[in-house]
């Protein structure tokens, strides 16, 4: 069992972090939620209420006394899911203004795994090179951006296709197996070409149904 801290803002996208906790906990994991004021705004708009269930404690984030502002206290990793362009800015800024940013600084300081989900779109420069700062200073930037190719039937499926790659680098699992299944390639016949023919492809999915 790990500690890890889930960072919740604005950004829409509150279903994200629903899962997030939800599998944290499924695992085995203790979640601390650090939920922003326009956080909890746009989470309830979203109907994610749910999220509370999965959270083990929810200090405010007006309060810097809290145990995770500090790079002593045994936590594992940090995810901020869904992370507003602001919380972005901020978090590269090292304004620690809040103590979402702040447990992000302290992750950063401690090198420890920092995952930031962006959710915006399109993005302006300011968004891009706040997420190559972000990744120069040691953060991990996990879009949210889902795969199709499992052929998702839920909502929930195919946000779990960004939420195993976020556990995944959090070190929360060591493979995404249990969530969504790993890509593990599509054998091609010797005697056909290098690349897989469409025609095959269409086999192959038949095949999967
Ligand atoms: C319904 C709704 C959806 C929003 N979606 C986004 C979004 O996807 N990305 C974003 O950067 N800001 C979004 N915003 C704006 C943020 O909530 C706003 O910038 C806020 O100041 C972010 O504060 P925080 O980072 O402290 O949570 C949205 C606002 C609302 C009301």
């Amino acid at each position: 069992m790990s500690r890890y801290i889930l960072g919740v803002t604005g950004a829409s996208g509150a279903i994200y972090a629903t899962r997030t906790a939800m599998h944290l906990k499924r695992l085995g994991h203790h979640v601390t939620a650090l939920v922003t004021p326009p956080g909890r705004g746009v989470l309830a708009y979203e109907g994610q209420e749910d999220l509370f269930k999965y959270v083990d404690e929810q200090p405010d984030v007006k309060n810097f006394f809290a145990e995770c502002a500090s790079g002593s206290a045994d936590y594992a990793g940090m995810v901020v899911v869904p992370c507003s362009m602001g919380t972005l800015g901020r978090i590269v800024g090292g304004t620690s203004d809040n103590l979402l940013i702040r447990a992000a600084d302290v992750c950063l300081k401690e090198r420890r795994p920092l995952v930031v989900v962006p959710r915006e779109m399109p993005y302006n420069l300011i968004h891009l090179d706040n997420m190559t700062s972000l990744t120069r200073m040691g953060g991990i930037v996990i879009p949210a951006a889902p795969h199709f190719y499992d052929r998702p039937k839920t909502i929930e499926e195919l946000v779990d296709t960004v939420v195993a790659r976020i556990l995944v680098h959090l070190g929360a699992l060591t493979t995404a197996d249990n969530i969504v299944k790993p890509w593990k390639g599509i054998r091609i016949p010797a005697s056909k070409s290098k690349a897989p023919s469409v025609k095959h492809l269409a086999k192959v999915k038949a095949k999967k149904k």
